[in-house]
């Protein structure tokens, strides 16, 4: 056992962020008001979307876009391997989501599967980027144009990233971001769908305020998805700081990239061509078969090591029990990696000696656990 702890995904707010939530709390104007609209203007300033629409998490940005879509029985293309909001707020807007393959080696949407499971009835296409990675999305959206299918990217791990040289928020139709504490940055809870169309933009900004459009004039029935004037302050500073978070995450990504080259045992999430990853997680694939224990048992050992870690994810959603009516087969690879997957420490927070201590520890495990081979 070590006294030394890394912590996963630590987070601190700095002196900037408290301020600004101090003077909006002693201005007493804490409902969505100037400081919303404030960040909002910042966010489209930032990543050069034309529309961006605050929301109260990442969850009830992705549900917005998805109600600003689809029709009642439409079908989603949803890789299995990412966060359950993903595929659950297509169920919430009443739409069925078609569980597909990722990659197996940027682990995201793989698009192959796109056409094999399309259906008279599908209606968009929902792509992940996920752990700050970007899907292929050149790809993605030829099959989209062809088929006249719709998008919705679920960006929420992934404010930062760019593909092909622009920000991935400028991506059609509508790209939904949350700034929960362990995301690129943070308003507490809180999120954003961020849209170049501007029929769509409306329509999500009637659904997140009950249809509002004047006092107690309701268009159509709608949530209060609305951000707190708090969460936006923060947000605001935040954001402010989002290039110099990511530049620390690369750099730490980097040391790991450097110490883990060329080790066999496991692997590293590949790069999408085109993308700049932004490294919201860094996470690691064991290659269980060489290793004489399990990931589980792995990443407990790793923990008494003094290094923090989690499994994202340690199911394919097509295996969650919330979906079992709709589960469409065997995913090979959304399945194989959920059971080799394992997430190391990683945030802007971290130093150095906290990165190289971490990967001398799964190194010093790796070799460790190595399944001995006998030599016959
Ligand atoms: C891929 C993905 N989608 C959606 C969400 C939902 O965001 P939030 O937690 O802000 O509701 C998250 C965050 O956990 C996520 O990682």
């Amino acid at each position: 056992m070590t006294s030394r702890k890394v912590l996963l995904s630590p987070i601190h707010l700095q002196d900037r962020e408290i301020q600004a939530a101090n003077e909006v709390m002693r201005s007493g104007r804490l409902r969505e008001g100037a400081k919303t609209r404030e960040l909002e203007e910042a966010f489209k300033s930032r990543t050069g979307v034309s529309h961006a629409v605050a929301a109260s998490s990442g969850t009830a940005a992705l549900h917005l876009a998805y109600l600003a879509m689809l029709q009642p029985g439409d079908e989603v293309l949803v890789p299995s391997f990412t966060f359950i909001a993903t595929a659950s707020m297509i169920v919430m807007a009443g739409g069925r989501p078609v569980f597909c393959d990722i990659e197996p080696d940027t682990w995201t949407l793989d698009p192959a599967e796109i056409e094999k499971r399309l259906t008279p009835k599908t209606k968009a296409i929902a792509g992940v980027h996920l752990f700050g990675n970007a899907c292929d999305i050149a790809t993605i959206q030829k099959i989209a144009d062809k088929r006249g299918l719709g998008i919705i990217w679920d960006a929420a791990q992934a404010l930062g990233t760019s593909y092909q040289g622009r920000d991935l928020a400028q991506y059609r139709d509508a790209v939904c971001f949350s700034f929960y504490p362990t995301k690129n940055m943070t308003t507490g809870e809180g999120g954003m769908v961020a849209t170049n169309d501007e029929v769509m933009a409306a329509k999500i900004r009637l659904l997140k305020n009950h249809g509002h459009t004047e006092k107690y004039v309701h268009q159509i029935v709608g949530f209060n998805y609305r951000m707190s004037e708090v969460e936006a302050a923060i947000g605001k500073v935040q954001l402010s700081q989002l290039d110099s978070f990511i530049e620390k995450r690369k750099k730490l990504a980097n040391i790991y990239i450097e110490a883990f080259r060329g080790n066999a045992s496991f692997k590293i999430q590949s790069v999408t061509a085109g993308a700049n990853h932004s490294y919201n997680y860094f996470s690691i694939a064991l290659n269980t078969d060489q290793l004489s224990v399990s990931r589980d048992e792995f990443a407990k050992a790793l923990d008494g090591e003094g290094v923090q870690n989690a499994v994202h994810y340690p199911r394919g959603l097509h295996q969650q029990p919330a979906f079992s009516g709709l589960a469409n087969g065997v995913l090979p690879h959304a399945e194989s990696l959920s059971g080799r997957i394992l997430s190391l420490p990683m945030s802007p927070f971290l130093n150095e000696v906290d990165i190289r201590y971490a990967s001398e520890k799964v190194l010093f495990l790796i070799k460790k656990f190595a399944r001995r081979h006998v030599l016959a």
